[in-house]
């Protein structure tokens, strides 16, 4: 849904977290861009494909902390609908990589109580990664720890028109009527539904663009820009993320609730 999450300690479990964060202000969901694993790759004089290999390796102990310290939602950006424009050789090397992924992890994350979940147009993907994308979010769907949003074949801008279409479809026939489309039943037809929005969106490698992800949800989420490649993101990167997000004022418009008086300003 797209309301502000206020800040609950619902989803906080009894879990170690790491010195120096307030575990009552810590966010209900992060977002994440993972950019850089070509430059890490090239850096070390490597294919780019193993940038994308030693990045699961990172997205994969990111969400095992974040499980641990008690995070409801990791959403990650792993293929836009743009990088279908890569040379064909990575991105079949991504498509096998998923896939690869997926089959191997599967049993820890049933294991771990992750909920993962594809979001994008899945259909559109390799019919091999289709099923295995069922299978895990079939396996998946009634665990009770971190929900994990892969968003593959994704964009922010396609995610709406979708949206829209669908509305207008129901509106065509009757089913809706258009005066009572608001924010609340748009959001719910988005991919995301039913999650609330990114409270923390982490991008790496130092570009400062939202590049077509989570256009909607994205309102009011409070970014953090690291210069680290994606494959070095690491649990000191995640504490400082998360330590940056701590020392937020969240308005969402309003005034800063902890200053008595605005008259004069
Ligand atoms: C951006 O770096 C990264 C990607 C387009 C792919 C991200 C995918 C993974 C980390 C694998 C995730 C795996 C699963 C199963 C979810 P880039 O290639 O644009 O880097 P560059 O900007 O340095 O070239």
């Amino acid at each position: 849904m797209s309301q502000p999450s206020v800040i609950s300690t619902d989803h906080l479990k009894v879990c170690a977290q790491p010195k120096g964060l307030d575990p009552l202000r810590m966010p209900a969901h992060i977002a994440l861009i993972m950019d850089g694993n070509g430059r890490w790759a090239k850096a070390r004089g490597l294919p780019r494909m193993m940038g994308h290999t030693a990045g699961v390796e990172a997205l994969k102990s990111t969400l095992r902390l974040c499980n641990k310290w008690g995070i409801s939602a990791l959403t990650a950006y792993a293929f836009s609908t743009e990088n279908w424009s890569r040379p064909e050789d990575e991105v079949n090397f991504l498509m096998t990589l998923f896939e690869s992924v997926l089959q191997r992890e599967l049993e820890s994350l049933e294991r771990e109580q992750v909920r993962i979940r594809f979001l994008g147009e899945i259909h559109e993907l390799p019919e091999k990664l289709q099923s295995l994308i069922k299978e895990a979010t079939e396996k998946t769907c009634l665990n009770k720890g971190i929900h994990f949003n892969v968003c593959t074949n994704y964009g922010g801008r396609r995610e709406l028109v979708l949206a829209a279409q669908r509305l207008a479809k129901r509106s065509a026939t009757g089913q809706l009527d258009p005066e009572l489309i608001d924010e609340n039943s748009f959001a719910e037809e988005l991919f995301t539904s039913g999650e609330v929005d990114p409270d923390l969106l982490i991008r790496t490698s130092g570009e400062r663009r939202i590049s077509n992800f989570l256009l909607w949800q994205l309102a009011y989420t409070e970014i953090h820009v690291t210069e680290i490649l994606w494959p070095d993101f690491d649990a000191a990167a995640l504490t400082l993320a998360l330590a940056d997000y701590q020392s937020r004022c969240r308005r969402f418009g309003g005034l800063d609730p902890l200053i008595n008086d605005h008259s004069q300003s």
